[in-house]
């Protein structure tokens, strides 16, 4: 059984509260937070502000993905809003500092995840996968919801199940871009166990069915 995570990039920003209920209602167990920066990707969404807010709001698993550069800046206030998981880019820093960033996440007692951009390949992650509890695979470039999924992406998560059977059989495998009633599937197929879902969830009618469909 697959996670769902809605992407609350797509919720109403006017009416988040109101959204974050409407999903919990439709059975939604884990929240995508995309965090932005201008920089590393050309966009600006969430800060640590706002997972505060959302800590206060939900018990459910607050899944924080940060696309900003040298996060080692950042993760502390990132651990303390209140983020269940906090994922980083590997292309976001030098390996020396992204090592030192997973290891901070676990000392805040907070789930640490690596994330790869599209042409980034599985092997420029493996250096990390004994400390993370996620890996990240995004299949759209990072920075915008409503893009259209990358089905190219797909070797690279069977690929990254076949060397986390060996090296870290816990460790979750996420995937992050266009996830639809009809991409979900593949994603599955390849080993993919969290999906994160923006603009389709969001814009089902009967988000319960959607989840549902997608948690199977
Ligand atoms: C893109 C973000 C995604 C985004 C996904 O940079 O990381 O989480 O919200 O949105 P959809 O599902 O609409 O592609
Ligand atoms: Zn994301």
């Amino acid at each position: 059984m697959a996670i769902v995570a809605p992407s609350l990039l797509a919720a109403d920003q006017m009416n988040m509260g109101r959204d974050l209920k409407i999903l919990e209602d439709a059975g939604a167990k884990w929240f995508h937070v995309d965090v932005m920066d201008g920089s590393f990707v050309p966009n600006f969404s969430f800060g640590y502000s706002t997972v505060s807010a959302l800590r206060k709001a939900t018990k459910k698993v607050l899944d924080v993905h940060l696309m900003i550069n040298q996060p080692l800046r950042y993760v502390e206030n990132f651990c303390k809003a209140g983020a269940d998981y906090l994922t980083v880019h590997v292309e976001s820093d030098t390996p020396e500092n992204i090592e030192k960033t997973l290891d901070k996440i676990t000392e805040y007692g907070v789930k640490p995840g690596i994330v790869i951009k599209p042409k980034t390949p599985v092997e420029s992650i493996v250096p990390y996968l004994k400390k993370c509890a996620l890996v990240l695979v995004m299949t759209v470039e990072p920075g915008f919801g409503g893009q259209s999924f990358m089905a190219d992406m797909m070797p690279k998560v069977k690929r990254l199940k076949e060397i986390l059977s060996e090296l870290n059989p816990d460790c979750l495998i996420e995937v992050d871009g266009g996830v639809d009633l009809n991409t979900s599937v593949v994603c599955k197929e390849n080993g993919a166990n969290v999906l994160v879902a923006g603009s389709a969830c969001l814009k089902a009618e009967d988000k319960t069915a959607f989840i549902n469909a997608l948690e199977k």
